[in-house]
């Protein structure tokens, strides 16, 4: 056994510090999603992307979930621009990528194009509700795409967060210096509670080691701060994890809430971190009740075994049961549900705000502390 092949055969590799890009005078800002995934595209985490989408692509994404070459990708990475802009640029054109006056990439523009947004919606978040934070978004961003070759000439300054920032090859490296050949990945945007730290030992029973990797890129407002999340996974792990067999690293992408989608995509990219299994639990990546608590398990039915490359850990609904005396699912328990803890999000959020201790067959009391502490800080909003 070894590592997994990157998606499509190859690590793509877009760096380049030395680029010389003082002559190009047009420019497009960075929004936040985008300057996370020209990162991410740059660092090969998007492989085999080696841009924003060209047309072609676009649509192949949204209307087949397969990029035009054939392999399975579903969530449209694209680089939206103003009108008012792209009448300044023409298929051609090298283009710098800005942020707060910081040039962080350059786009070769290949092609220049108007999406058609509510099928965008439709079918990437199976809605045109402009209440799902996904799609809200989708229709804040400016409304014509430029696709691309991009080259990635400065990191992104994620300071806080710096000392679990590892690119694909790295993760590589510390996954083989470990020893490990099966590995893995854990996608989080939640702090952590006893269902996710079963699901993700139930996995590590079969697998060398555990790629945990929360998403720290951009996330709804309510969703709790990723510096506070990180910080409840550092003290779970000092307390209840076998060091050896664990890595804490952070994933820099922004959050679509895309559900079914999201999750393919989230494989997708752990797949070339280097991870062999990924973990897709109860409604993965979603959102309210916009998706069914197994549709980002089914979606995987669309693909085979070897388009997709990394092998899907499935788990069911997790609690902890009173009765069983221990984590269960509805698959390993046969008590009814007022054995069961399980308390909504509403509940939870609540309780810390109140300072309130939650039960430790809910989350682990260190890392309760955590995100009460977080949430005084911050006024945090759970
Ligand atoms: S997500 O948006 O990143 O998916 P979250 O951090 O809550 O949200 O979930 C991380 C992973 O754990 C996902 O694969 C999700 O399906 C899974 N998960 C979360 N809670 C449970 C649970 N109680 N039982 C089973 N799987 C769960």
């Amino acid at each position: 056994m070894s590592l997994s092949q990157p998606h499509g055969g190859t690590l793509i590799n877009r760096r380049n510090p030395d680029f010389q890009f003082e002559g190009f005078t047009k420019t497009v800002e960075l929004d936040e999603i985008a300057s996370s995934d020209l990162d991410l595209i740059g660092t090969g985490a998007y492989s085999p992307l080696s841009g924003f989408l060209t047309e072609v692509d676009y649509h192949s994404v949204v209307t087949t979930m397969r990029l035009s070459t054939g392999e399975p990708w579903t969530i449209p990475i694209t680089l939206p621009t103003t009108e008012e802009n792209a009448q300044d640029i023409a298929v051609g054109n090298f283009v710098k990528l800005v942020k707060d006056g910081v040039v962080y990439g350059v786009l070769e523009v290949s092609d220049i194009f108007t999406p058609d947004k509510e099928q965008e919606a439709e079918l990437v978040y199976q809605t045109t509700d402009r209440e799902h934070p996904g799609v809200k978004k989708l229709f804040e961003r400016p409304n014509v795409y430029l696709g691309g070759t991009i080259t990635l000439i400065k990191r992104r300054p994620l300071n806080e967060f710096s000392d679990y920032i590892y690119d694909p090859i790295e993760t590589r490296q510390k996954f083989q210096e470990r020893g490990w050949e099966t590995v893995v990945g854990f996608q989080t945007r939640n702090p952590v509670h006893r269902a996710h730290e079963y699901i993700q030992k139930t996995a590590l029973e079969i697998v060398d080691g555990l790629f945990l990797n929360p998403l720290v890129g951009e996330t709804k407002s309510d969703d709790i701060p990723a510096d506070v999340r990180l910080e409840s996974y550092e003290v779970l792990l000092e307390n209840y994890y076998a060091k050896e067999h664990v890595f804490l690293g952070v994933f820099t992408a922004a959050m679509r809430y895309a559900g079914p989608r999201e999750a393919v995509f989230h494989a997708m990219v752990r797949k070339n971190f280097g991870c062999t299994h990924f973990i897709v639990g109860r409604d993965h990546a979603g959102v309210g009740n916009y998706y069914g608590t197994y549709d980002a398990q089914k979606i995987f039915s669309n693909f085979t075994l070897g388009e997709l490359g990394i092998t899907l850990l499935f788990f069911e609904h997790s609690f902890y049961c009173n009765k069983c005396d221990s984590m269960a699912t509805p698959k390993t328990c046969p008590h009814d549900a007022s054995h069961h803890m399980i308390l909504s999000g509403t509940k939870v959020r609540e309780k810390l705000r109140n300072g309130e201790q939650l039960p430790s067959t809910f989350s682990r009391p260190e890392v309760i502390d955590v995100l009460i502490a977080g949430m005084q800080k911050e006024t945090v909003h759970l």
